[in-house]
């Protein structure tokens, strides 16, 4: 249902002085099978949450085409590809001043009716009643703000649903209940499912695992295999600087 063609992102950078192209996501090719649930998972920076925005059309890409649905919609907005059913939850979320929880339920859902919010809300699960209408602002916690995105992406009904790293800043009560109901989602809905992340419990349930190195996919399959690959990856703890190879090089750093 989507597929990626030679998807490349690149941007300028300036390194020692000299604009240099920085290649984030490098020729990248698959096929992401209707009503499926994905894991991606890979080294900070590899690029994960720059192919979840390609996908949902907050970045261009430099190079190749996003087909959906067999459609090609590689120039297509943000807003053109929310209306198709896509839907992207983001690893950092806005916060809305002057927004309730039940404002962006509405919004997402579509209804502002009383009994369906709270029917969405059961369905959800995971989040508080507590807040529903206190403001989506600075006064929440990283976590509670993680659960409300979770939430209005699934009041989007999406057929495609990408969630970045939705465990982030999670209590360790809500991890398993979050893992079970975007399952659920997948499962009952028919929701094709994308989660970004580095959490065991995710890569369990998915139907497919992949791990992003440097911009391409260095596995793709089931979970077994992948965790051998993972314990055999050799990656440098300093590689946040664009000199480095990604293999361990206490030089480098220096
Ligand atoms: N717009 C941008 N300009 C420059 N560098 C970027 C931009 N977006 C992402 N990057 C860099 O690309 C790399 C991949 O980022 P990202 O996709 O956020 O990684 P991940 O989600 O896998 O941790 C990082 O090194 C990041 O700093
Ligand atoms: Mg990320």
């Amino acid at each position: 249902m989507l597929e990626l063609k030679d998807l490349s992102f690149s941007v300028p950078v300036e390194i020692d002085g000299e604009v240099q192209e920085k290649v984030i996501i490098d020729h990248l090719n698959f096929t992401f099978e209707k009503g499926k649930f994905y894991a991606i998972t890979g080294p900070n920076g590899s690029g994960k949450t720059t192919l979840a925005r390609l996908v949902m059309g907050i970045f261009q890409p430099t190079g190749g085409k996003i087909l959906y649905e067999g459609q090609d919609i590689t120039n297509l907005s943000i807003t053109d590809r929310a209306k198709m059913g896509i839907a992207y939850s983001f690893q950092h979320p806005a916060r809305f001043k002057g927004l309730t929880f039940r404002d962006l339920l509405s919004i997402a859902s579509g209804t502002d009716d009383e009994e369906m919010i709270l029917a969405l809300l059961r369905r959800v699960g995971i989040c508080s009643f507590s807040f529903l209408d206190l403001p989506v602002d600075a006064k929440l916690s990283g976590g509670e703000i993680k659960k409300i995105e979770l939430a209005t992406t699934i009041a989007r009904n999406p057929k495609l649903a990408i969630y970045d790293e939705p465990d982030t800043g999670i209590d360790l009560w809500t991890i398993n209940p979050m893992v079970r109901l975007l399952k659920r989602e997948q499962l009952e809905r028919g929701t094709t499912t994308i989660v970004v992340s580095h959490n065991r419990a995710f890569l369990e349930v998915a139907d497919s695992v992949l791990i992003i190195v440097k911009g391409q996919i260095a596995y793709q399959g089931k979970l077994e295999n992948a965790l051998t690959m993972l314990s055999d990856m050799s990656v440098c703890s300093y590689r946040h600087c664009d000199k480095c190879s990604g293999e361990e090089d206490a030089e480098c750093y220096r």
